[in-house]
Order: C-alpha cells, then sequence, then structure tokens
C-alpha cells in the first residue's frame, strides 16, 4: 500500500466522491488485515433509539460491507459500532452499562475496534466523560457525519489513537451512499433531519440539529430504487413530518409529497413517522383518506392532556385543539388507528393535570400509546424549570396511566375480530415455528399459520382472535 499520507492528499474534496475513495481504501486495509487473521473481519452495529437511528445504522452497515466487512450480530466482533439515543435518560444508562461489557471483550481480544455514534455523542458532557473514563474506545462520531464513517475508520486504523469528530451542525445532505436494509421488503426513508420545534423537555432538536428537508427528486428515486430492489412498504421519516418542505427552494407540502409517493406503481403502503398535531393539515387527511396506499395509522404524540402543562410544554396546541383534531380525523377516516405518547411527570405537573391526561386518554381511545416517565435532560428548558416532580408522586401516576391505556387498546384492538384484512408477512414467529406474524395497515401484528415463504407477501387474513394488543388469524382457503 501507499504510504497512507499520498493517500490523504490524493482523496477527492466533494462527497459522496470522497467516500466512495475512503472505502476503497480501507477495503484494502480490511483485506490486509483479514489475510493477517486468516478469516473475513466481522463489523456488529447495536442501535439504540427510534427509526431514525434504526435508518442511519443500515447507512453505516452498508458502508461497512462495501469495505469488505462481513456483518455479525456478536458483539465479539473485529469492529462493534454503538448507534446511540439521548432523549432520555435511561438510554444513555444502558450505553455505559454496555461500554464496560465491551471492555471485557477488547481486554480478550485487543485487536478489536470500538466506536461510538449518533445522539448521545452530540453532548459534549458525554464525550468528555469517554475520554476520560473510557479509553479503551477508538473512534466517537456524531449524527452530522456518519457518512464519513470509512474515512474516519480508515484515519482509526492507520493512526492508532482515540478519533473524535463531532459537528455541531450541518446544511449538507449527503446522498447516493450504499445502505444494507433490515427487511428486504419494507424500508425507511428519511424525508427530513433535525428538528425545529424546540419542545421544552426534548433533547432532540440540540443533537439533531436544525431542520432540513430532502428534495422531492430524491427521495422519490430512493423509492423507485427501493421498489425495483422488492420494497412494498416505505415509512417516510422526520420528526415533524408534518412541516416537510417549508424550506426547499421549491416549497411543497407533506400532502403532496404523500400524493406523489403514491403514484409510484409497485408500491402498495406507505407509512410516516411522526406527525406533530400543531401543523396537520386539512390537505393531509384529505389525501391519507382518499389514498388506499396510506396505511390506516396515524402516530399523533399527545405528551399531555392539560393545556397549561402543554403550554409549558411549547407543543402550541390546548387540550380542546387536540381533541378537535383527533375527532376530525376519525370522522374522515373511521378505520385510521391512532396511537400516541405521553409523557407523565413534567415538572409542575399536578393531580388536576395529569387527570387532563387521564381525561384524554378516555375520550379519544388510542389503540396504543407509549408511556414515559418525564427524564430531565441536562440543556433542556424544561431541567431548569423549579417544581421538578418527585419519583413518589409520578411513578403511581405511570402506573395508573398505563392501565388504563392497557384497558382500553385491549377494548380497541378486539374491534375488528372476523374480519378480513391484508397482512403483510415480516418474519416467522419466534416462539412458534408453524406461524408468521404480520403487520395490518393499522399497524396491529396478526399471527397465521405459514411459513418462510410467506414473508414479504401481502395476503388477506381472517381475524379469528384478539389478544390484547395482537390478533390471531388464519389465511383464507
Ligand atoms: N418528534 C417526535 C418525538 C421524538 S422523541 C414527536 O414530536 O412526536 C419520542 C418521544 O419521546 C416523544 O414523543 C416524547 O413522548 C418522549 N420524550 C422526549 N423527550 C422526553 C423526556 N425528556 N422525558 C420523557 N420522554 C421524552
Ligand atoms: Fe422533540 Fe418536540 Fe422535536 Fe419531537 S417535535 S423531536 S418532541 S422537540
Ligand atoms: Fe433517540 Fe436520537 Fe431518536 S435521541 S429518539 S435516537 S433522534
Amino acid at each position: 500500500m501507499e504510504p497512507y499520507e499520498t493517500i490523504l492528499a490524493a482523496a477527492p474534496k466533494m462527497e459522496p466522491a470522497r467516500q466512495q475513495y475512503f472505502m476503497e481504501q480501507l477495503k484494502e486495509l480490511v483485506a490486509e488485515k483479514s489475510q493477517e487473521y486468516g478469516r473475513p473481519l466481522t463489523a456488529c452495529i447495536q442501535t439504540f433509539g427510534c427509526q431514525m437511528n434504526a435508518k442511519d445504522s443500515e447507512k453505516l452497515l452498508g458502508i461497512l460491507i462495501q469495505a469488505g466487512f462481513t456483518a455479525s450480530e456478536e458483539e465479539a466482533s473485529d469492529f462493534v459500532l454503538y448507534n446511540t439515543c439521548t432523549v432520555r435518560d435511561n438510554a444513555n444508562q444502558r450505553v455505559y452499562g454496555r461500554l464496560g461489557y465491551l471492555n471485557r471483550l477488547k481486554q480478550k481480544n485487543p485487536r478489536m475496534t470500538i466506536a461510538l455514534c449518533g445522539c448521545m455523542m452530540q453532548e459534549p458532557s458525554v464525550v468528555e466523560k469517554i475520554r476520560k473514563s473510557y479509553r479503551f474506545v477508538d473512534l466517537i462520531f456524531g449524527t452530522h457525519n456518519i457518512f464519513r464513517l470509512a474515512e474516519l475508520l480508515f484515519l482509526c486504523y492507520i493512526r492508532n489513537d482515540m478519533i473524535v469528530d463531532i459537528w455541531d451542525g450541518t446544511e449538507q445532505i449527503v446522498e447516493n451512499l450504499p445502505a444494507r436494509r433490515k427487511y428486504p421488503f419494507k424500508s425507511g426513508v428519511n424525508i427530513m433531519y433535525g428538528c425545529n420545534n424546540f419542545c421544552s423537555y426534548c433533547i432532540v432538536p440540540y443533537v439533531r440539529g436544525r431542520e432540513r428537508s430532502r428534495s422531492p427528486q430524491d427521495i422519490l428515486s430512493e423509492i423507485r430504487a427501493l421498489v425495483a430492489d422488492g420494497v412494498v412498504e416505505v415509512m417516510l421519516l422526520g420528526q415533524n413530518v408534518n412541516s416537510y418542505g417549508k424550506t426547499l427552494d421549491t416549497p411543497m407540502t407533506f400532502a403532496e409529497l404523500l400524493s406523489q409517493v403514491a403514484e409510484i406503481s409497485g408500491l402498495e403502503r406507505i407509512r410516516f413517522m411522526t406527525s406533530h398535531p400543531k401543523d396537520l393539515s386539512d390537505e393531509l387527511i384529505e389525501v391519507m383518506r382518499d389514498c388506499q396506499k396510506i396505511c390506516r395509522h396515524l402516530h399523533l404524540p399527545l405528551q399531555s392532556g392539560s393545556s397549561r402543562i402543554l403550554k409549558q410544554m411549547n407543543r402550541v396546541y390546548t387540550k380542546e385543539q387536540y381533541l378537535e383534531l383527533a375527532k376530525k380525523i376519525k370522522t374522515e377516516i373511521p378505520d385510521l388507528s391512532l396511537t400516541t405518547d405521553i409523557i407523565v411527570g413534567f415538572p409542575g405537573e399536578t393531580e388536576e393535570d395529569f387527570e387532563e391526561t387521564l381525561d384524554v386518554v378516555r375520550q379519544v381511545r388510542y389503540d396504543s400509546a407509549f408511556t414515559f416517565l418525564y427524564s430531565k435532560r441536562t440543556g433542556t428548558p424544561a431541567a431548569s424549570m423549579a417544581e421538578q416532580v418527585p419519583e413518589s408522586v409520578v411513578k403511581p401516576r405511570f402506573d395508573r396511566l398505563l392501565k388504563e391505556v392497557q384497558r382500553i387498546s385491549s377494548e380497541v384492538c378486539g374491534k375488528d375480530v372476523g374480519k378480513t384484512m391484508t397482512a403483510l408477512i415480516e418474519g416467522v414467529d419466534s416462539h412458534d415455528p408453524a406461524l408468521v406474524t404480520g403487520r395490518l395497515s393499522n399497524n396491529l401484528m396478526v399471527h397465521v399459520p405459514g411459513n418462510a415463504s410467506d414473508v414479504g407477501t401481502l395476503i388477506p387474513v381472517t381475524l379469528t382472535e384478539s389478544k390484547g394488543f395482537y390478533y390471531m388469524g388464519k389465511k383464507l382457503p
């Protein structure tokens, strides 16, 4: 191989050419190492957090595979990458816990390379802690520069020192790099990055940066290529998809984008995540109602049912406005399943505020709800609010809410027993190999007798029994 300085100096300046170049260079290094070890080099990515991180991990794995690594589920791999989340403190604690385990693995195999990326790494205090107390980590990068993995890993191999590359933000969206999908038949598709909403409890805008929309041409051509490669269902991803397109040179609405995506032939199903109630338009409701390809599911985070707390949260809607919106959606699209996120114990939450949340849950009757204990995130406005609610008060509220949510969802889930609906079969059941697991348009799961050849197909299924939050069913004769 040429001297490393020559290799670095010859790298193209523009992306994605630069990363293509480093993937080739890394490939040579990987081949050399693999010859030395007498076996292929393995790479394992562990993903924490949301769908955006899952999608980022598919891109990261695509780069590693192109550079000659063999994908592995085993953390005892030659290269291990944790793609981290920091939305709540327990996500961080899980990463620190697992790092202890990785350290022991590395003591047994000193040739192992350990890397951390994702949202947690955008917090300076985290990087400081890792530099100080987790010296065995080899590479740290953030959310804005994942496309540079090949270059960073190349540097890491030749420099033999901890490499840290964190960007504060970026305007850049680098297209046309490889990705390795987890599922052959469905895929997430980024339509925008970042968030401008600054809900007062939330760290995402600080770690994911300002909102940027991808161009509709890039989105549509990615989806067309996915469909040509066997994908039948896409999930359009953004922290607030309803504000898609506002900053494009030629602005367009999310509803317009959805209509264009729906025209792609061969694409059977479209989902999206997440919708902020404050800017969910009538136009979007109409497009959803009129287009059967768009799945009968809307995730509409409530966060709190108290208008007073919503104001403190900077959510920009009231309890009444949310209820109005939920009612309008249900009236227009009666078979739509509504799900939500709720935070319990936001600073200053009183018993009366909490009762308002329970009231919304009872009125809307969500198909399911993710419930979270409020977690204080340093640097967010809510973290310095005076009245933090003690855990002894929050925990019983959380348990009451969870019980109510579960009671209602088991009732709601039962309502379609006897009906025949289309399911996309996603895999063989992990507990019973005689069953396969499918997803209905409304996002509920159904287990039906079947085998591996059903995976990736859309089939009509009769729902025979409700199990509370999923169904048992059978194929049509
Ligand atoms: N952009 C999405 C949510 C992303 S975070 C949206 O606005 O809906 C996913 C969920 O985590 C949020 O909906 C919220 O319920 C929860 N969450 C975010 N910050 C939190 C915090 N500090 N404590 C507890 N839950 C939080
Ligand atoms: Fe966080 Fe609010 Fe942005 Fe969602 S919309 S990511 S909750 S700041
Ligand atoms: Fe977590 Fe980052 Fe998603 S903080 S929830 S992985 S955007």
